[in-house]
Parts: C-alpha cells; structure tokens; sequence
C-alpha cells in the first residue's frame, strides 16, 4: 500500500495526537468495565488459500488500524496500558519471499513505545507478566498468539469499543474526507472511460489507476455495472467486451486513506432522456434525505421516510399508482428499493456498531419489513454513515408481487422500459452535526 497519501498532511499529526487521547481514553473505559488492566491488540495474519500456499489478501484487525495507520503489519500488537505509553510490538521478520515492513516512520511514532521484533517469539517479553490482567483483542486462529493470556475478545470490552467507534474523531474525519476525495477522483475517472465507451473492466482499470489501488487495496470490490447490471445489487463481473448498445452506468467504488473508507455510488445515463431524468429525480430525492441528517435522528424513520419518498418518485416515473403508504404497505417500494438506505462507515465499510443500543451489548432490530437496513441507531454528532437510496427493476422481487394486492399498483409496462437499464443508486459519506450534516462526497466532487 503507498501509505505515503496524507504525509504532506501537516495538520494531521496534531489531530492524531488527540485521536490517540480518545482512544486510549475508550480503552481505559473498557478495560476498567472488563476488569482488566492491559489490551494486547493483534494486527492479524493473512491466511493462505486452502491446500496452497499463496496468501489471500491480508485484512487487519480494525482494533488495532485504529490505534495507527498502519495496514500491512501483521503478526504485530499494541500493548495498551491505562497511564503508560502504548507499545507497538512492531513485526519485522528476517524474509526474504516479501517485502518486509520498513522501519517506523511518520506522525504516529512518537505517540508510541516501538519495538521491533524479528521473529513472533521475540513478542513474548513484550506482553505483560500478569498475563491474567490482559485481554487479547483481534482474530486468533493459533493459540500460540496470545502467549497465554486466556480471555479474548470479551464481550464487556467489545461492547464498549464497537459502540464508541460510531462517532469518529476529528483525525478519523480528516482522512475520511481524504478517502473521499481518492474516491472522487476514480469516479471522475471511470466516468469518463465510461463516456468513451470503455467495458467494465476497462472503466474498473481505470478507476483503480485514478485512485492508486491495487484490487486488494480496494475498501470493497468496486461494482462496475453497465446496462442490466445494475439491478445486482452486489453485481462484481467484469465484462471484456463492450455492451451492444450503452444505456446506462452505475457505479459503486470506494477509496481508502490509512484504513479508512469511502463508499460512494453515481448513476449516468447515456442518451435516453427518461432514464436521465429518474436519475436527477433520485439525487433530488437523496439531496432531500440527507438535507434530514442530524443529531437526535433515529435513523429507522429516515429509512421509513424514505420509502414514503420513493414511492412519490415511482408514481412520478409512472412505474407505481397509489397513496404512498399504500405503496409500502402492500410492498411495492420494497421490490424496487430492496436494501436499507445507508450504514455506519470508517474503517470497516460497513462499520461495526450500527446494531447498537448502548455499550452493554442491547442491540436495536430493524423496522418489521425491512431485513436488511443496518443501521438502527439514534445518529450522534460525528457519526459517520451513508445515504444510499435506490430503484431497480429487480424480477425477482417484482414477479413476487403478482397475484398480490400490490400487482394493480405496478406499471408493468414501464417496468419492461426500465429492465434495460438496471437501476440506479445515488450513494453519499455524510457526516452528523447536531442541527445539520456535511456531506463528504459532495464536498470531494466539489474540489475536483
Ligand atoms: N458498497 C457497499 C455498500 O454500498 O454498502
Ligand atoms: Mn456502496
Ligand atoms: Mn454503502
């Protein structure tokens, strides 16, 4: 990973200073309610392919990202004491198959005690002798990682730490903005190779170059969808070849700065006027719901409103009649908008936490209906978290609904219009104020 993307960053440091206070400060909280008195926080291991011995992708703990930005370290551990300077238990093997870690470097060293290891026995004399007051915090698939300490990922602490990732810090803020902008910019970029009349893997190439990501690197696999592609709600093919006839693009790719992610999503139409015209009813219509963002908001209701919107759009299109509750109630605006409006985002994509009813562990469910919204919280200033309406011709949800109370309230003739199209989804990184919101996205398209 070319971590170098925020070095000329200046203000970043002091940010991260602060971002270190916070989290210790959680920690402490956690560690105290867990009965504990050390967090030992394991990077993780990539993990080889089964009877094989190539590594998929390596993934690290985002425990341990958000204590330092750093991504490719396994077999690594910050040692976390109330009081004391962290340890970075820092891995450096004597290999000569990869590319080793290189020596520590950037605004993050000085926060931390480092000590470079060479092999992962060499970590033992770094773990605290009470191994009974530690709590190990990470993904351990050999025992001989923790160095016996016995209690791993206890649910008080997880609890406590999963909660509060939901309201990110001023340096968590400040490189998700930076990841926006990366993102932005591969948007740009492949709608323009779109406009040329690129295929999919070629617009996909040419968002991975504009952001500097390899495939790995990636936040999520980018969907790169054109025509009918886009009604696969998680459609990851890459089609060689161009499409016979180009109606329409939806693409939904991100970008990562230091382990943080943006998740963005753009639809474009080609050439016909009706289609062009439902996508700029739906980003008025995402505009309208993000414009509701704020503190104090459950963001359930805005999932319900936004069902209610969705249904005024489609009877605009003339692809619904009926009263918009109607429209819910006998789930016509569930087959076209089958997936929940948005989710928590960070260093996950989808951000642990968004279940969460407080720090003990009670979690909140989704409105009756509506399985697959992941985000039940009440937003708190500083959440971050996406706003990701959309509107599909999906037959397979459509088709249910024949024989239905809800089958009269559907123009299947226009559905047949839309079917070559796919659908569009119009997805945006927003940012909670107490009476109002920043929109990341928009903001990154803005600058470019
Ligand atoms: N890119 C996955 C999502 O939008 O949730
Ligand atoms: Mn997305
Ligand atoms: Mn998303």
């Amino acid at each position: 990973m070319n971590s170098d993307y925020t070095d000329s960053n200046p203000a970043l440091g002091a940010l991260y200073a602060k971002h270190i206070e916070t989290i210790a400060a959680r920690h402490d909280h956690a560690l105290e309610q867990a009965g504990a008195s050390h967090a030992v926080i394991y990077s993780g291991n990539p993990k080889n392919a089964f009877l094989d011995d190539y590594q998929m992708p390596f993934k690290p703990n985002p425990h341990f990202v958000n204590w330092v930005p750093l991504t490719c370290l396994p077999y690594s551990y910050i040692i976390y004491t109330p009081g004391e300077t962290p340890i970075l238990v820092y891995f450096q093997p004597h290999d000569y198959w990869h590319v080793v870690p290189g020596t520590p470097a950037g605004y993050w060293t000085s926060r931390f005690d480092i000590r470079v290891v060479h092999s992962v026995e060499g970590v033992a004399e770094h773990i605290p002798v009470d191994r009974e007051k530690c709590i190990v915090i990470g993904e351990i698939d050999d025992d001989a990682l923790t160095f016996g300490i016995e209690r791993v990922n206890p649910n008080t602490a997880m609890n406590i730490l999963h909660y509060a990732r939901g309201v990110k810090t001023e340096y968590e803020l400040a490189i998700m903005r930076l990841a926006s902008q990366r993102g932005a910019r591969g948007h740009i970029a492949a709608e323009a190779a779109y406009r040329d009349g690129q295929p999919e893997f070629e617009i996909h190439r040419a968002y991975c170059e504009a952001v500097s990501h390899t495939d790995s690197e990636l936040p999520y696999g980018n969907i790169v969808a054109l025509n009918k592609h886009g009604a696969v709600l998680h459609y990851t093919d890459l089609d060689r070849q161009p499409p016979a006839e180009s109606r329409s693009f939806l693409i939904d790719a991100g970008a990562q700065v230091h382990g943080y992610a943006s998740d963005i999503t753009r639809t474009y139409s080609n050439r016909d006027e009706r289609f062009r015209a439902l996508i700029d009813r739906m980003d008025t219509m995402q505009l309208d719901i993000v414009a509701e963002v704020r503190a104090g908001l459950d963001y359930r209701d805005l999932h319900v409103a936004t069902h209610k919107m969705l249904a005024g759009v489609l009877v605009d299109a003339e692809l619904a009649s009926g009263a918009p509750d109607t429209l819910l109630e006998t789930g016509v605006t569930s087959a076209f908008f089958p997936h929940g409006l948005g989710h928590l985002l960070g260093i996950q994509v989808h951000d642990v936490g968004g279940f969460m009813e407080n720090e003990s562990g009670t979690t909140i469910d989704p409105p009756s209906g509506h399985p697959f919204l992941r985000l039940t919280r009440v937003l708190e200033e500083n959440m971050v978290l996406t706003i990701e309406p959309g509107l599909y011709a999906i037959d397979m949800l459509l088709e249910n609904l024949r024989g239905t109370p809800a089958e009269s309230h559907v123009n299947w003739d226009s559905v047949d219009w839309l079917r070559p199209f796919g659908g569009i989804r119009i997805e945006d990184n927003i940012r909670v104020l107490l009476n109002d919101q920043e929109n990341l996205t928009r903001d990154a398209f803005a600058l470019l």
